[in-house]
């Protein structure tokens, strides 16, 4: 694995792979790699010849007060499992690279509508800077094909939005969420919680399952919402959203059948994000 943090040498990199015809997919994340990350690199191999991956704790994508500073910075254990993983080119620029000029001067990409509200709503100019980093990403490396895990649902949503919107020529594609065994979403951020937090975290997925049960079954939407924000907060989070929304992230009407419950609460010093997918019955 060649590991780049210049963009000339990036481009002429991938021009080669591009003029021999080989079909390029991108892995974009911001390091301290799990399971799920090696998921998403394991999806690009089918899809492509050379899987390139991005390493990039983007600053733009957080809000002041958030875990910037702090999030986990790993970068040989990440280099060696991407190897180990058959990732072909690790693209891992410094923040001046992307943003030479700083980050009030940078042109920004919004997405509207999908990005409002959920994560939008509590986390205020987050969408833009993730489709603003990710929009120069698909610039720099052009893939043909670009995986991006289901469990940040709403961003996997402005990104095929972003792609869509912009006639940009990449397939999306979104790769189910990896859990640890007893149900908890593999994620960087779990690394900020205690033993006794990590041992009270999978109570998340639990409510999502039991609210997924409930509504499958027909119970009414408000009143199984408040169960779970209640259920979530006895088991020690402090909810932020628990939502029912269609597939496409719109309000549910009583047409909707394919919807998703999405979550986001904080635990300890760890704000998790989950979901699942409903059946919504046709009501009599
Ligand atoms: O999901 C992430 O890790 C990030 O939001 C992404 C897509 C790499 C953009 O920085």
């Amino acid at each position: 694995m060649r590991t780049l943090r210049d963009i000339d040498q990036l481009r002429s990199t991938l021009r080669e792979h591009r003029q021999r015809g080989q079909r390029i997919a991108l892995v974009p994340t911001m390091g301290n790699l799990h399971a799920g990350h090696l998921a998403l690199v394991a999806c690009a191999r089918q899809h492509a010849d050379i899987v390139v991956s991005s390493l990039f704790v983007n600053p733009m994508q957080f809000g002041p007060g958030e875990d910037l500073d702090g999030y986990p910075r790993t970068f040989s254990a990440d280099q060696s499992q991407l190897t180990e993983a058959g990732c072909d080119v690790l693209f891992a620029p410094a923040v001046s690279a992307l943003y030479p000029n700083g980050l009030d001067a940078q042109t920004r990409v919004h997405v509207p509508v999908v990005g409002k509200g959920l994560c939008g709503g509590s986390r205020p100019g987050h969408f833009d800077g993730v489709s603003t980093v990710v929009s120069m990403l698909f610039n720099l490396v052009q893939p043909d094909v670009a995986c991006f895990g289901e469990k940040d649902y709403q961003q996997l949503a402005v990104i095929r939005k972003l792609v869509r919107d912009l006639h940009m020529p990449i397939e999306i594609i979104g790769v189910p969420i990896v859990r640890a065994t007893d149900g908890l979403a593999l994620s960087s951020r779990n690394g900020y919680l205690s033993v006794e937090e990590r041992a009270t975290a999978p109570a998340l997925y639990r409510t999502l399952c039991m609210l997924r049960d409930a509504l499958e079954r027909g119970a009414a939407i408000d009143e199984s919402l408040d169960q779970g924000k209640a259920a979530l907060s006895e088991a020690g989070f402090t909810p932020d959203y628990l939502e029912l929304r269609d597939a496409s992230l719109a309000s549910v009407s009583p047409a909707t059948r394919h919807a998703v419950i999405l979550a986001a609460a904080k635990l300890g010093p760890a704000r998790l994000i989950d979901n699942i997918t409903v059946q919504l019955p046709a009501s009599e």
